[in-house]
């Protein structure tokens, strides 16, 4: 893979690099381990993947779990929101094609704003009775946060800051990145 920045084009220039790709990686072998080692002697794990913004998170965490799983897909967005935040007002766009009924299931999420995305989620599945839920979050900042989300494992705390790339998008574009970048809004003229 081309870890070079200048080999993506278009990058908006007020763009800075927040975690390298060997960073992530490093990270996300972590979580692999620690997922592997929670979930060893339980029953069967279902790792439900946040569309879009958590796919590449999904597949590389995946590759570093050793026990078996299940993977499942889910589509949210959220309306009324401002550019940054969500509001609370969300919509499953694709519902999961798997019954979670007393599996072990473990969200698989690119990053918690405000809160507000994660908690409808989890009130949604936690109806449906699955054996045990909690969340795998790539990136979250504190700073933001409007409700309270237990964070079971996590990447990376980081700033208020806008960020991009490695399945984050800036206008739905750069979500092929390898690394993740901040967009600084400040200096956007
Ligand atoms: P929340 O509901 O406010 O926690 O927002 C969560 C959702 O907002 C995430 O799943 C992302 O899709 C999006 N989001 C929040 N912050 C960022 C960011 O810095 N870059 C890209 N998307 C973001
Ligand atoms: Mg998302």
């Amino acid at each position: 893979m081309l870890l070079n920045p200048e080999h993506f084009e278009n990058i908006p220039p007020v763009a800075e690099i927040l975690y390298q790709h060997g960073d992530i990686q490093a990270r996300v072998r972590e979580l692999g381990e620690a997922i592997s080692d929670q979930y060893r002697s339980q029953g069967e794990l279902l790792l439900v993947c946040i569309l879009k913004g958590g796919v590449l998170f999904l597949t590389d965490l995946m590759r570093e779990i050793s026990i078996p799983h299940v993977i499942g897909f889910m589509a949210v967005s959220s309306y009324g929101s401002g550019v940054r935040a969500s509001s609370g007002d969300v919509r499953i766009d694709m519902d999961l094609d798997i019954n979670i009924r007393d599996k072990h299931v473990l969200i698989v999420e690119d990053i918690i704003d405000s809160g507000h995305t994660l908690t409808y989620i989890l009130n949604q599945l936690e109806t449906r009775q699955p054996a045990s839920l909690n969340i795998c979050c790539l990136l979250s900042k504190p700073a933001r946060r409007e409700v309270e989300i237990p964070i079971k494992f996590l990447g990376f705390e980081i700033e208020d800051k806008f960020v991009f790339g490695y399945g984050l998008d800036l206008d739905e574009k750069f979500r092929n990145l390898p690394f993740i970048a901040v967009f600084d809004l400040d200096n956007d003229h």
